[in-house]
């Protein structure tokens, strides 16, 4: 396995008891450092895979390998150096406040009590929470959670973070600091995978754009490779289009 390697995804099969297949032979590689977006339609199963890679849920058949060793032997390393933002940001909030539900990560940890502070409030700033620190986590806005839940993840210094949907629900500015933080994690070395549609938003700063299609990864290079092979089927739409007027605008 290349040293360099950070998942080793092998043959990754899913299926549901209701008989439903989510994940049929995935093959992937996630490189230290390496910033991969994961494009595909409504339950091509993106979501599936992360959650299985994060030991979340478990596969049928096949194997996931971080840092070289099987899942089952690197719970501990994963819980501390790999963070997923949930495509549900309701499902992921856990405290009270803002500041304590960013808390949560960093205090699981163990880490000293100044440390947790001074790390959450730094990633509430960074993710522009920081005045809202004493508000209910529960009253925030669908796009503020979201941004919260990245901000779990930054105060817990994870080296992964897997942002699943990231921009859903979010302004204009909430997807620009998403995108200031992912390029800031990029540029301090650590590893970003990003799951979603919105490819006009992001793909600037990917090294890496696989597809995914009815369970496959069906396409897997450079986001330009990537692009220059889609197919209507895959249900991703090229990006590379520029709208000048108002008549142009329209994804139809
Ligand atoms: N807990 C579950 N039980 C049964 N089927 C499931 C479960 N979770 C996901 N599935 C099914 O697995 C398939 C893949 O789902 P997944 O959530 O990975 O899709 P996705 O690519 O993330 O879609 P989206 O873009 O809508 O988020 C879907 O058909 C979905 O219905
Ligand atoms: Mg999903």
């Amino acid at each position: 396995m290349d040293s360099r390697s950070l998942f080793s995804v092998r043959r990754l099969s899913k299926t549901f008891p209701s008989g439903r297949v989510a994940l049929s032979c995935v093959d992937l590689e996630v490189a230290r450092g390496e910033f991969i977006v994961i494009a595909g339609a409504n339950g091509s199963g993106k979501t599936v895979l992360v959650k299985i890679m994060a030991g979340l849920m478990d596969a049928s058949s096949g194997e996931v390998f971080f840092e070289g060793k099987p899942l089952s032997q690197a719970a501990d390393a994963l819980r501390v150096s790999a963070g997923l933002v949930f495509q549900d940001a309701d499902a992921q909030i856990i405290g009270e406040t803002v500041a304590e539900d960013a808390s949560f990560g960093p205090k699981n940890l163990k880490l000293p009590q100044d440390a947790v502070k001074e790390q959450v409030l730094a990633a509430l700033k960074a993710v522009g929470l920081e005045e809202k620190a004493d508000f209910p986590a529960r009253s925030l806005s669908g796009g503020e959670k979201r941004r919260l839940a990245v901000a779990g993840i930054l105060a817990m210094g994870c080296k992964t973070v897997i942002m699943d949907e990231p921009f859903a629900n979010m302004d204009w500015p909430g997807v620009r600091s998403v995108l200031q933080i992912a390029a800031k994690l990029k540029s301090d070395g650590k590893t970003v995978i990003m799951l979603t549609h919105e490819l006009e938003k992001t793909l600037a700063l990917a090294d890496r754009l696989a597809v995914i299609c009815g369970g496959r990864v069906v396409l897997d290079g450079t986001p330009r490779e990537t692009l220059d092979n889609l197919k209507p089927e895959y249900g991703v739409r090229d990006p590379r289009c520029s709208y000048r007027a108002v008549e142009d605008c329209s994804w139809l």
